[in-house]
């Protein structure tokens, strides 16, 4: 199959807006590919952490970005749900939850900022495309990285729903946090993403826009599947 005859559905938007969820249930559903973005510049900024580059010194980040080694290990599919399990793999070492701290998503969302770096992993992101099809999940994939997407989808929701559904998610593992704080948090990686000069964060020209405050996730599903069939069926 040609590149550009492999089906892609974009999913862009806000840190907290339920991308995650959504793309890897539609994977699972359509049985396509996943890219998860967001993981290749959180691993830029672990693995310039761990390598202890300044975060203000752009040339060797985006050297580091370069050359990054990195791995996505896919679980045999669980024979009940089918779902599957990805283990990211930087030099050799699982990462494990090492890069889904807020920590990290501030950090990415730093390094993100840098043209180069963005460069750097564009060509490492297309490559992702592969028969059947895929389901890119990120800031850019509808404006940038694959603008051709026949359906690109831009899901958002307010601050507040986002914080509230992050709080849910960190009580859940045991970690503390304020919905207060996580608010700030959220308003400082919008601002970060949206007013960066490269790629930045906003609804392709062409994107459906899919505000899901008050939607719960299978609505979502429900709505991005009606979407596919009527432009790809
Ligand atoms: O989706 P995420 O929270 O894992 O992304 C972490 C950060 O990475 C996000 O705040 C901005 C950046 N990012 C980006 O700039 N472009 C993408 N396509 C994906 C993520």
């Amino acid at each position: 199959m040609e590149k550009n005859t492999i089906p892609v559905i974009t999913v862009d938007g806000p840190s907290g807006s339920g991308k995650g969820t959504i793309c890897s249930l539609l994977a699972a559903e359509l049985k396509w590919n996943l890219l998860d973005s967001g993981a290749l510049y959180r691993l830029v900024a672990f693995g310039a952490l761990k390598h202890q580059i300044d975060f203000t010194d752009t040339d060797k980040i985006a050297d580091y970005a370069r050359q990054l080694d990195i791995r996505f290990d896919v679980s045999e599919p669980n024979p009940e749900t089918g779902a599957t399990e990805v283990a990211v793999i930087l030099e050799g070492e699982a990462v494990g939850d090492g890069i889904r701290t807020e920590e990290c998503g501030n950090n990415a969302s730093k390094v993100a900022a840098i043209p180069a770096v963005r460069a750097a992993l564009l060509e490492r992101q297309r490559q992702f495309l592969v028969p059947p099809g895929l389901i890119a999940d990120g800031r850019d994939m509808g404006t940038v990285v694959f603008p051709e997407a026949k359906l690109k989808i831009y899901l958002t929701a307010s601050a507040e729903e986002r914080a509230n559904r992050r709080f849910k998610q960190l009580k859940e593992k045991g970690i503390h946090a304020t919905v207060g704080s996580l608010i700030r948090e959220i308003n400082e990686r919008d601002e970060r993403d949206m007013n960066r000069t490269v790629a930045p964060l906003e609804p392709a020209e062409d994107a459906h826009v899919v505000d899901t405050s008050s939607m719960p996730i299978n609505e979502v599903i429900q709505r991005v599947l009606q979407l596919y069939r009527q432009v790809f069926k």
